[in-house]
This record gives C-alpha cells, sequence and structure tokens, in this order.
C-alpha cells in the first residue's frame, strides 16, 4: 500500500488520492481559499506550495483565509507570486507584509474568535475551497486535525468542495487530543457547554460530507519549528514582577492560589514571562489559551501545571520530539479546540481568565497598540489578543519600555494606532514595573504609567508632556498638535528622543 493510505480509514475515500499538482486544479482564479493552519501548526502544505510554483507561470489571485499565521513561508511564497489578493485574519510573514505595507495586498485584520461566524452568517464571502490538513480520516469519516484546530471545522462546514491532504509527518498519537465543538447558527444557538478549562465537549474529529471532498493528498512536508529566544534580563524582570503581583494577589484573597485560567500570547517576551511560573511558588496552573508553546510543556513536567487548554502547538523540533515520545503523559493534560472556542467571548468572561498579552507600544492613559508601527505600518495583526483582553478577568499588556536600541519609547502620549482602548487594561508591565491601573481615572493612570512602566530615559519628557496636558484640562487631557510628535520624531530624525 502507498505510504500514507493507511491513514485514510474510511477506505471509498482512497480513490481521491492524487498529486498536489492535481488538485491545484480545483483552484480557480479569483476563489476563495480555506487554509487550515494556526500560529505556523498544521498548517496544509502541499497543495498551497504547489499553487505557489503554478502562479508563477500561470498568474491568478486568491483571497487566502486561514486560521492565523502560517509556517513553511506559505504567505510569503504566494505574496511573492502576487498570488494573494486579500488575505484574512491574520498573518505574520515578512513578506506578506512588505506586500501589505505596500498596499498591494488587502489584508483585513480580524479577531480570530470571529471569523468563523462571520462565514457561516456570510458576513464574508462563501469559502470556494477548503484545504485541510489531517492527521487521518477515521472509519466514519471524521477529519482528524493535526497540531492546530484553527477554523478547520468552520471550512469544512462551509465550503463548496474540500481538499484533504494527509499529513505523514503527524504523529498519529495526537489523534484523541482534539474537542472540536461547532456552535448551532443562529437563531438556534444556546450557551456552549463548557465550564472548565478541561471540559471535553465535542467530538475528537470534524465532521464532513464525503461527497464535498474532491481530492486527497498525502503530504511529506513537516510543520517548521519554532525556536524561542532565551530570556533575557529585561524579559525576567517583566516575568518577575508579574509573578510578585500575582503572590500579592493571591495574598489579598483576590485570586484563587492556582490564579485561574491563564492565557500567553506569543512570542519571546510571553515564552519568558511562562518560564518564569516554572521558578515561582504556584502550582496545579491551568490554561485556557491560543497557542501552546514549549514553555507549556516545561510546566507540566515540573509538574507546575495540571492542564492546558489551547487551539494549536507551536513548538521547537526539540520539544515536538519529546511531546510525542512522552504522549502517554499528556494526553490527559491537554485539549486542542476550533479557535471559534478557544477565543470565545462567552467562555473567557466564564472562565474568569488572565490573558497575558505584548504590546509594540501603550500611552500615558493605557490605550494599547499591538499591530501598527507608526500608525501606519502592519506589523502582524491583532491576532486573539483582542478576544482575550476584551472579556478578560484581568487583562494585562507586556512589553519592553524600550526598542531599536532606545530610539522608541514603548510608553508614548498618545498611541499611534488603538488595539485595545484603556477601558479594557488593567495592568502594564516594562522590566521597569507593574501598573496597576484598576479603579483610576485617566490622570491617575498616566502618573502610574510613567513612575512604573517607562524607560528613565524617557521619564522627565513624559512627565513634561502630561504636566503642561493638564495645565490645558480635560479628563483625558492631551496637546492635540504634539501627542504624536514623539512618532513624527522618530519617521524623521530616527528617534524619539525630545529636544529639551
Ligand atoms: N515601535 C516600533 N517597533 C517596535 C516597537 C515600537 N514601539 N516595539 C517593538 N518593536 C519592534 C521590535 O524592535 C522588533 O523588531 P525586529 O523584529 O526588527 O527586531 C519587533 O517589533 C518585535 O518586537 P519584540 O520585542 O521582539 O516582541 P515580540 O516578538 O513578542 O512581538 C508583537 C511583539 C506585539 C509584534 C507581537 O506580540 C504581536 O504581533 N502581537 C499581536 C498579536 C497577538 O497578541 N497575538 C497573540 C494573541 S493570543
Amino acid at each position: 500500500m502507498k505510504n500514507g493510505l493507511e491513514r485514510i480509514r474510511l477506505l471509498c475515500l482512497r480513490d481521491k488520492v492524487m498529486s498536489a499538482e492535481q488538485a491545484i486544479e480545483f483552484i480557480q482564479h479569483g476563489a476563495v481559499v480555506g487554509l487550515s493552519g494556526f500560529g505556523g501548526a498544521g498548517e496544509a502544505k502541499s497543495v498551497p506550495l504547489a499553487l505557489a510554483d503554478h502562479a508563477q507561470q500561470h498568474p491568478l489571485k486568491i483571497t487566502l483565509v486561514t486560521g492565523a499565521s502560517l509556517g513553511n513561508k506559505i504567505d510569503g511564497r504566494l505574496s511573492a507570486v502576487h498570488a494573494i489578493q486579500r488575505r484574512y485574519p491574520y498573518q505574520a510573514d515578512p513578506d506578506l507584509r512588505k506586500a501589505i505595507n505596500a498596499g498591494e495586498v488587502m489584508y483585513i485584520d480580524q479577531h480570530l474568535s470571529e471569523l468563523a461566524d462571520n462565514i457561516r452568517h456570510h458576513n464574508l464571502p462563501r469559502i470556494n475551497v477548503a484545504i485541510i490538513a489531517a492527521t487521518a480520516i477515521s472509519e466514519d469519516g471524521l477529519i482528524i486535525p493535526t497540531g492546530s484546530c484553527g477554523n478547520s471545522a468552520n471550512f469544512i462546514e462551509m465550503a463548496e468542495q474540500i481538499i484533504i491532504e494527509i499529513d505523514q509527518t503527524i504523529n498519529p498519537v495526537l489523534e484523541g487530543v482534539h474537542d472540536v465543538y461547532v456552535p448551532k447558527a443562529r437563531p438556534n444557538r444556546g450557551p456552549i457547554p463548557l465550564t472548565q478549562a478541561g471540559d471535553r465537549i465535542g467530538t475528537t474529529g470534524i465532521r464532513v460530507d464525503p461527497e464535498k471532498i474532491s481530492a486527497i493528498v498525502l503530504n511529506e512536508i513537516p510543520d517548521t519549528s519554532f525556536q524561542m529566544d532565551e530570556p533575557d534580563d529585561d524579559t525576567l524582570s517583566i516575568a518577575q514582577h508579574l509573578i510578585q503581583f500575582f503572590e500579592h494577589e493571591v495574598a489579598t484573597g483576590r485570586l484563587p492560589e492556582n490564579l485561574g485560567p491563564l492565557q500567553s500570547g506569543v512570542g519571546s517576551i510571553a515564552n519568558a514571562v511562562f518560564s518564569g511560573f516554572a521558578h515561582s511558588n504556584f502550582n496545579h496552573l491551568e490554561m485556557y489559551s491560543e497557542v501552546l508553546q514549549d514553555c507549556t510543556f516545561e510546566l507540566i513536567d515540573s509538574g507546575k501545571m495540571s492542564f492546558a487548554s489551547g487551539c494549536s502547538m507551536t513548538l521547537s523540533d526539540a520539544c515536538t520530539k519529546h511531546v510525542m515520545e512522552n504522549f502517554e503523559k499528556y494526553k490527559d493534560k491537554i485539549v486542542l479546540r476550533p479557535q471559534e472556542i478557544s477565543n470565545h467571548p462567552e467562555l473567557i468572561r466564564r472562565l474568569g481568565i488572565i490573558a497575558i498579552n505584548t504590546a509594540l507600544e501603550f500611552d500615558i492613559y493605557g490605550n494599547v497598540n499591538s499591530t501598527h508601527v507608526a500608525g501606519s505600518k502592519m506589523m502582524n495583526g491583532i491576532g486573539g489578543s483582542g478576544d482575550f483582553t476584551r472579556h478578560a478577568h484581568l487583562a494585562i499588556f507586556v512589553t519592553k519600555s524600550i526598542a531599536k536600541g532606545g530610539d522608541i519609547s514603548s510608553v508614548v502620549p498618545m498611541v499611534s494606532h488603538t488595539d485595545h482602548t484603556d477601558h479594557d487594561i488593567d495592568i502594564l508591565v516594562t522590566e521597569q514595573g507593574l501598573a496597576d491601573l484598576r479603579g483610576l481615572a485617566p490622570r491617575e493612570r498616566a502618573r502610574q504609567i510613567i513612575d512604573h512602566c517607562a524607560h528613565p530615559s524617557y521619564r522627565a519628557a513624559l512627565n513634561d508632556y502630561f504636566d503642561r496636558a493638564c495645565d490645558q484640562g480635560g479628563h483625558t487631557p492631551h496637546i492635540l498638535q504634539e501627542a504624536l510628535s514623539w512618532h513624527a520624531n522618530f519617521e524623521e530624525l530616527g528617534h524619539m528622543q525630545q529636544m529639551a
């Protein structure tokens, strides 16, 4: 039997196996393509990469819809051949970023929890072709997802036709880790029956109408490996400030001893913060998050974390090997859910999640910019940070107080773009300290933020701005002519330092 065919356990589907080059025939110019994948894990690979090769000779454009960012440079390869016309809901590829900022690709940066419902209720165009990576197809025709669930269940439900990529690089031990729950379309929707981070409420695979499957491709390209930067002095300080804050909250009785379910953003700062828990006195920690990184498994190994619920596993090669070889140990401690459920506002509010995400910059009143450099240039996108921040029990943002060797202050008079408003933010942390904004009015928030979070080299200039703004009056005092001058200085002079 051809390698990989044994993973197609519904035998009648084996006749649909073909090469990636044959499968791209189903993708027409102008198609809306729904691709599996979230955070660089579990994307379909052979078919989109074959499409990129094909588009080099035979130009075409598609709308590309995913769970979130893709690995294997798929966004980069497709944008290099100008094959992406529209893209949503999230990306993190440097080449696609250039095409977006050049105005070539129309990018719709969306809350990740919302996309499935927008497709279900036809607020967005119909998915013409879904290309979905699968670990296997079960005897009863369930599509078993891979290292991510993303939006695959929704794409399979809503697409006109489906291409399945059987991913032979995914260890079959993963089967059983997924919990696929699909909310009903309104007006027939009830509450989502999940009350604990570890609850299972769905099926271990995605139901599909076999008639809609046009092609099955056997993929041998592995997921991208993610190597996190080692924590540095700044990220370690951020982690320490947060751990001390949590200890204080437990001591005052405001948080339970295990803190309640935690959500963490992606990236090196978030990774360092979570690694910080390994050296803390906290036990029985739980995650109800989006991406499970290496640090999740380190915390499970050290006995600090009892359970982790996510939508995807974005791991280094070494961690993937360790997790797969020891999967028996983890299988009752993790679950992967569709992003509609991992990021659902109803559940985030019900579970009382502590959300920790990373800012590019925040202002003296606590508005946060996670997406746009100098107000105009897209970095990655809002991802799930808005889903979690708005509905969290405690909404926390972390960042280093300066960027680009000190030429940029991450604490500014006014953010150049707002992703998370001051209404949503409880706690801000830099390596300088932690600002607790709960119950504070804007003028009080400014004092906390400047004193605790700003870098010393920018503190005097921020105080000077704030004092002069207060002289002009107002509930949230600003000097409009000056509010964005720090960014304008950076654009013109290459630094934000204020001249005396
Ligand atoms: N202005 C301009 N550039 C800035 C900046 C600022 N205020 N602050 C940081 N940067 C630059 C850094 O210098 C770095 O640039 P480089 O890639 O050229 O080195 C880059 O932004 C990334 O910063 P870094 O400090 O390495 O942080 P990170 O890798 O943790 O990424 C975000 C930070 C905000 C870009 C990232 O967390 C993100 O995209 N967040 C939004 C989505 C999200 O929150 N997802 C998870 C939700 S569940």
